[in-house]
Order: C-alpha cells, then sequence, then structure tokens
C-alpha cells in the first residue's frame, strides 16, 4: 500500500461506487464501535462492502462491519460507513483519510462522524454522549498528520486553517434537537491517539492537565481531512468509559461495545432529528 494517496486511486473508488448505486448522498456518517446499527434504518439502502472499492481502508475490529450504507434516512440521502479502519491496524495516516476524499468527490457536504471514547472529565459518565467542540491532535503534532505528502491542490490548500474544525453552525442545531429531545448532552474536547493500547494512569492526567475531556483512536484523521477539502464536521463521543486517571479500574473493548448499546439510541434520535432538518 503507498504511502501517499492520489487523485488517481480516489477516482477509481468514486467509480466502483458509482457503479453499485445510482443514489447521490449529501451527508457522510461515521458509525463507531458498536455504534453501527442506525445504518439499518436507511431505506432503500445499496450496501457496499469496503473490500469491493479500490483503496478502501477494511476495519479488521470486532464491531465493525466493513460496508458503505447508502439511502434515505429522513428525507436526507446519507452515505453511511459503518465501521472504519484505524491507524493502529497498521495503515498509513494517509489512508484514513481515503475515504473522506471519496466522499468529498461524491458531492457530499456534510460530515456527521461518531466514536466511542472513554471520559478523560471526571464529570462524564459512561453511556453520556458529548458534542465535539475542538480535537487535540497529538498523533499530527508529533509528525502522523493525514495530509503529509504532495497536497491534493483540488481538495484544498496546503497549509489549512483548523481554527473551526467543527461547524458551530451544526453544533447549535445539534443542541436544539437534543433540547428538544430531552436528550442530555455535554461538549467538550476530543484528542485521538494511535492506540491500540488503553492509557496509563500518567498518560491521562496528562491529557487532562492539557484539556481534553475524552479520549479516543479514530476520527481526528478524518475530520482534518474533511475540513481541509471544504466539508462542514459534526463529531460525537458516545462515552464508554470511565478513563483510568489513578489506575483504580481496568478497560476492555467488551466494555467499549457494551456503552454503545445505550449511546447508540440517544445518538440515533439526535442524528434523526437533524437529518429531517437538513
Ligand atoms: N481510551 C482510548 N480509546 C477509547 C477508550 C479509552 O478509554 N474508550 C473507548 N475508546
Amino acid at each position: 500500500m503507498s504511502e501517499f494517496i492520489t487523485v488517481e486511486q480516489i477516482n477509481a473508488a468514486v467509480d466502483a461506487i458509482h457503479k453499485r448505486t445510482k443514489q447521490s448522498p449529501q451527508v457522510g456518517l461515521i458509525l463507531g464501535s458498536g455504534l453501527g446499527d442506525l445504518a439499518e434504518s436507511v431505506k432503500p439502502a445499496d450496501f457496499i462492502d469496503y473490500k469491493d472499492i479500490p483503496g478502501w481502508p477494511v476495519s479488521t475490529i470486532q464491531g465493525h462491519k466493513g460496508r458503505l450504507v447508502i439511502g434515505d434516512l429522513e428525507g436526507t440521502t446519507v452515505l453511511i460507513m459503518q465501521g472504519r479502519a484505524h491507524y493502529y491496524e497498521g495503515y498509513p495516516i494517509s489512508q484514513i483519510g481515503f475515504p473522506i476524499r471519496v466522499m468529498k468527490k461524491l458531492g457530499i457536504e456534510k460530515l456527521i462522524v461518531t466514536n466511542a471514547a472513554g471520559a478523560i472529565n471526571p464529570e462524564y459518565n459512561p453511556g453520556d454522549v458529548m458534542i465535539i467542540t475542538d480535537h487535540l491532535s497529538l498523533m499530527a503534532m508529533g509528525g502522523e498528520n493525514p495530509l503529509r505528502g504532495p497536497n491534493l491542490d483540488e481538495f484544498g490548500p496546503r497549509f489549512p486553517d483548523m481554527s473551526r474544525c467543527y461547524d458551530e453552525k451544526l453544533i447549535e442545531q445539534t443542541e436544539a434537537v437534543s433540547n428538544a429531545k430531552s436528550i442530555s448532552f455535554h461538549k467538550g474536547v476530543y484528542v485521538c491517539l494511535a492506540g491500540p493500547s488503553f492509557e496509563t494512569p500518567a498518560d491521562l492526567r496528562f491529557l487532562r492537565s492539557i484539556g481534553a475531556d475524552a479520549v479516543g483512536m479514530s476520527t481526528v484523521p478524518e475530520v482534518i481531512v474533511a475540513v481541509h477539502s471544504g466539508i462542514q464536521v459534526l463529531g460525537f463521543s458516545g462515552i464508554s468509559n470511565k478513563a483510568n486517571l489513578d489506575g483504580s479500574t481496568v478497560t476492555t473493548h467488551e466494555e467499549v461495545l457494551q456503552a454503545g448499546k445505550a449511546i447508540a439510541p440517544k445518538l440515533e434520535t439526535i442524528i434523526r432529528g437533524l437529518l429531517a432538518k437538513m
């Protein structure tokens, strides 16, 4: 697999998708660990396995189905990624952004990203929903930026602004929908680490001190690529566990999937409410 993405590779994936669906999605949705069920409500749905799209990174992780679902949800044509690939699976960081480039070429203007995350903010509990207002990209700061390599000028500039990654209007609309449906939420900062190991207590105390509210292993590379190409982004973390700041508890992937069951109905209600207004 090549380290950097080319426009030809993106076009080949777009062609493969066009051959399998006649629908034109306007909104992209990435469903994270344990949150994939929303895709089952899409009708009429075209299903495309990631393995049938050239260049598309395939996830090997339990709880990630690995296919696109394209169709109508609440009157909006959506393209849902039911599962995503992660950097820790071994992909070059640029490849994690590949699906976003393809979405852009398909005409998608808005992206809703979701993830499962550990709570660093002591006021957050498993089952809570956090609207992401900003992120800390320790990976990108350390050199693993998905935009590293030749800039694809047709998508965006060499040095893209990242001062408002998460669209303020979409956040306002989300707050209005959540309040109308009596679903409580937090607003906070997400930090993305490379994984796959969970954090040590010292890692977590450090992350808290630099302003993170929730920690996970995804989303930020995708958001950087989306913002580069002018896609409006809305992000949610489903809080799956209390991060282990004092070393008194253990974090497991099973716990993450289990909490997804409590979070999924809330996120589904919010996302349906938003799509109905788009
Ligand atoms: N840490 C990192 N990633 C995660 C966590 C966590 O505690 N929970 C879910 N994804």
